[in-house]
């Protein structure tokens, strides 16, 4: 019967923590360090001198850019911004309050069935498409917002970069350039974290050699999760709920002793401060006393206080969702698009880890330790009270 209890020994691991599932040259982790790296070059750099662009052509093809190879990949991820047709008519019918997560999910499937290039399943053929999906996203997010708040579609501006022209889509006005680079910095530190729940989601569904479409649509719908990507929304909504700083503390101890997880706070992987936590707060910081509006920081920062003083023996830290709402909040994104917006920054991430682990694919195939009875007798549905 392959009943595992029979066995005696099972190696099990809850969460598949520590589980080593792939080989990856991507990204590593440093968890005690707090330290990230993407393909050796750590996040730091990339966020201070890097583009979104340029970070997405690294992770996916493993090495910087030359300059002509920049020019090239951006102008193709330009090209490919623009949405179907009728994904666009969809968009402007789809109901104005399910989470902007779900219409993403719909949307990114429904483009996929226009897309021309479909049937390639050769390298270059899903690098079109991955880099559609990459260079799409923002434009179903920007559009559907638009829609859903009864103003008319602002089209993607060819002469603006990805980070650039998701605002302008966004607001119909083309953002400054400091507002252009700290988004683009938030998209560089969201852009890849091994194998996080939505990315593995990916992995699984790519490596039943599924379609990259079907593999991203898995993972949109990992990301959505309050333990995951949703994380991000739900920590304003608290920062809102304590409303000020000085009732950070009755609020932490009331949530801790009921049980209740501080949104933004611990990762599987990290046991100290998120590096990327860290750029996220200097940039809110800075964006608080720029806007001479430094509620949400200063609500933030005493939690974070409160937190390690009562956790970080833990090891439980502010992890990349804590700041990076505030940093939104100022950029005037709506809050239900925060996580489509880490959704939009991840896509990249994820397309790099299927293309790797499809190159020497193995169906993922896990087994669960059964833990019921080992026979029971089927009863007649006559005899069952
Ligand atoms: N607030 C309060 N206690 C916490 C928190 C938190 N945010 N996170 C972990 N703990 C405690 C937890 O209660 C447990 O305590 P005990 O051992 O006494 O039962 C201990 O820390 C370990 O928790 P765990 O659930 O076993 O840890 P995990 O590795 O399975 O979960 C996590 C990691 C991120 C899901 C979890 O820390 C969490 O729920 N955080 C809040 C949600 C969040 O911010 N998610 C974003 C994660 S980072 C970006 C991303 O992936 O999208």
């Amino acid at each position: 019967m392959g009943v595992l209890k029979d066995t005696g020994q099972i190696e099990y691991s809850r969460g598949l923590e520590g589980v080593i599932a792939a080989l990856s040259s991507i990204s590593a982790i440093d968890g005690t360090q707090g330290k990230l790296i993407y393909r050796g070059i750590p996040i730091e750099a990339l966020a201070k001198y890097s583009t979104y662009e340029e970070t997405s052509y690294l992770l996916l093809y493993g090495e910087l850019p030359t300059k002509e190879n920049l020019e090239k990949f951006e102008r193709e991820m330009r090209e490919l911004r623009n949405l179907p047709e009728k994904v666009e008519e969809c968009l402007k019918e789809l109901p104005p309050d399910p989470h902007p997560m779900d219409i993403l999910k719909v949307a990114v499937a429904h483009a996929a069935l226009y897309d021309p290039d479909r049937q390639r399943a050769c390298r270059e053929g899903v690098m079109r498409k991955v880099i559609r999906i990459i260079a799409q996203i923002p434009t179903i997010i920007a559009y559907y917002h638009r829609t859903r708040s009864g103003k008319e579609v602002v089209p993607p501006d060819p002469e603006l970069g990805h980070a650039a022209n998701f605002l302008y889509m966004l607001h119909g006005k083309r953002p400054d350039e400091e507002e252009a680079k700290i988004f683009d910095v938030a998209l560089i530190l969201h852009a890849e974290h091994g194998l996080n729940a939505s990315t593995f989601a990916a992995m699984v569904t790519a490596s039943t050699l599924s379609d990259i479409n079907s593999a991203i649509v898995s993972a949109i719908g990992a990301l959505k999760g309050p333990l995951h990507g949703g994380a991000n929304e739900r920590v304003l909504k608290m920062l809102d709920e304590i409303g000020s700083a000085d009732k950070a503390e009755e609020y932490v101890h009331n949530a801790l002793k009921e049980k209740r997880r501080i949104m933004g706070f611990g990762h599987r992987v990290y046991k100290t401060y998120d590096p990327r936590a860290r750029i996220l707060k200097e940039y809110a910081e800075y964006l608080s006393n720029k806007y001479n509006d430094r509620k949400y920081i200063e609500i933030g920062e005493k939690i974070e206080e409160i937190m390690i003083r009562e956790l970080g023996k833990k090891g439980i830290f502010p992890n990349v969702d804590f700041y990076s709402g505030i940093v939104y909040h100022f950029l005037g994104i709506p809050r239900d698009l925060f996580t489509p917006v880490f959704a939009m920054a991840r896509s990249v991430g994820w397309a790099a880890h299927v293309c790797e682990y499809t190159q020497n694919n193995r169906i993922f195939r896990p087994r669960a330790y059964y833990i019921g009875p080992e026979y029971v007798e089927y009863n007649p549905i006559e005899q069952r009270r």
